[in-house]
């Protein structure tokens, strides 16, 4: 028996066994810098195309500096990412883990996460610990390359799966996107998706919303680049969108949790319907209730990533800061007291992170 002040006995294997994990964290928080790094000077697309190959081959091939390229390789080595040959010091990197570690790899690559887990990392750790201590939080302008780094995360599921495998799930919407209809984006950041759906439905007209002007000067770009005219894209603060019944399909592409005022920009989504319209909510797949979220694959990751980005820039506006893990039961709830009817929840083949809310206005 322990009174209050003594301590209770530790569980010597559980420390143990606690340990090895604790040591593993550090190492592959430690790999998931260098696994950005390999993402970035694209070192690990590279060694997709070699084969059993030196790391002077391996930097000449990648156009990098050898003695770094060779202090990295003994990172992933070790980590057991890529195998090693002592005999003829050749490193090769396995097909089957080149499958989630590549930009071939499209929705399936793990290195562009590890990206975004340092950059938001460098961004706002200072800040965001202060948080901790007074509240608030860290606004969209302390994230410089965010546009930048969110087009890279989305862009390999709207490439990899939205005309293609999206779209036909929300019933009727391709025959009328392929007939002409209008259609919005609201929270569109770099408007890749926008761009994708006006290449692919020339007859339907399309338009992005989104306050920040680096993302709507990308979506701009882009659409100048492929020959556009059907779609156009406006600096707007979905929270003061002020249009009625104009759109026949509306979408959002992870763009609800991190508003300030997401009940407040539900809303003004369904007035922008028209009556009878769609609206397809894509947003984080989790539960409302942590107890749910404990076996989730990608948890740790969403939780931590909302702390560094999604809740603070929220609660940076004022706002109610609901974060990346508010879950199915709360979105069906306020989807319904913005409105909207949920005709089906879905999931994506390809995409391993969010649920499809498929909602109608009243007609
Ligand atoms: C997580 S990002 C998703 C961007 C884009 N839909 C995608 O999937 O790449 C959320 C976007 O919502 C935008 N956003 C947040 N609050 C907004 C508001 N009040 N009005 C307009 N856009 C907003 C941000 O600028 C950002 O581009």
């Amino acid at each position: 028996m322990t009174t209050q002040t003594e301590q209770p006995q530790l569980d010597m294997q559980k420390v143990e066994a606690f340990g090895g994990r604790a040591l593993g964290l550090l190492n592959d928080a430690a790999l998931v810098a260098m696994l950005s790094i390999g993402h970035k000077t694209r070192l690990l697309d590279t060694l997709a195309t070699l084969p059993p190959s030196t790391s002077q081959q391996i930097a000449d091939a990648a156009n990098l500096n050898e003695r770094y390229v060779r202090e990295w390789l003994g990172a992933v080595v070790t980590a057991r990412i890529v195998e090693y040959n002592p005999v003829d010091k050749t490193y090769w990197f396995p097909r089957e883990h080149a499958a989630m570690l590549t930009r071939e790899a499209g929705p399936n690559n793990m290195a562009n996460w590890a990206q975004a887990i340092v950059e938001l990392t460098k961004a706002t750790e200072a800040s965001v610990t202060e948080c901790f201590r007074t509240g608030g939080g860290v606004p969209y302008s302390a994230f410089p390359g965010f546009q930048k780094l969110m087009a890279d995360l989305s862009g390999m599921v709207f490439d990899g799966v939205l005309v293609s495998n999206v779209l036909p799930h929300v019933p009727g919407v391709v025959q009328q996107l392929e007939q002409g209809i209008e259609v919005a984006d609201v929270g569109c950041g770099s408007g890749h998706a926008i761009n994708l759906m006006a290449k692919a439905f020339p007859n339907s007209r399309f338009a992005g919303y989104d306050f920040s002007p680096d993302g709507i000067a990308a979506a701009r770009s882009e659409a100048a680049a492929w020959g556009l005219r059907n779609a156009a894209f406006q600096v707007q603060d979905a929270a003061a969108l002020n249009v009625r019944d104009r759109f026949d399909f509306i979408t959002t592409f992870d763009s609800i949790h991190d508003q300030a005022y997401p009940g407040k920009v539900l809303k003004n989504i369904a007035n922008a319907l028209k009556p009878g319209g769609t609206y397809l909510m894509v947003d984080e797949g989790t539960s409302s209730y942590l107890e749910e979220n404990i076996d989730h694959p990608m948890g740790t990751l969403l939780y931590s990533v909302s702390v560094l980005h999604c809740m603070t820039v929220s609660l940076a506006q004022g706002g109610e800061g609901l974060g990346t893990m508010w879950g199915e039961q709360l979105a069906r709830k306020m989807l319904a007291d913005a409105g909207f009817t949920v005709q089906e929840v879905k999931r994506v083949e390809g995409d391993i992170e969010n649920a499809y809310y498929i909602t109608t206005k009243a007609r």
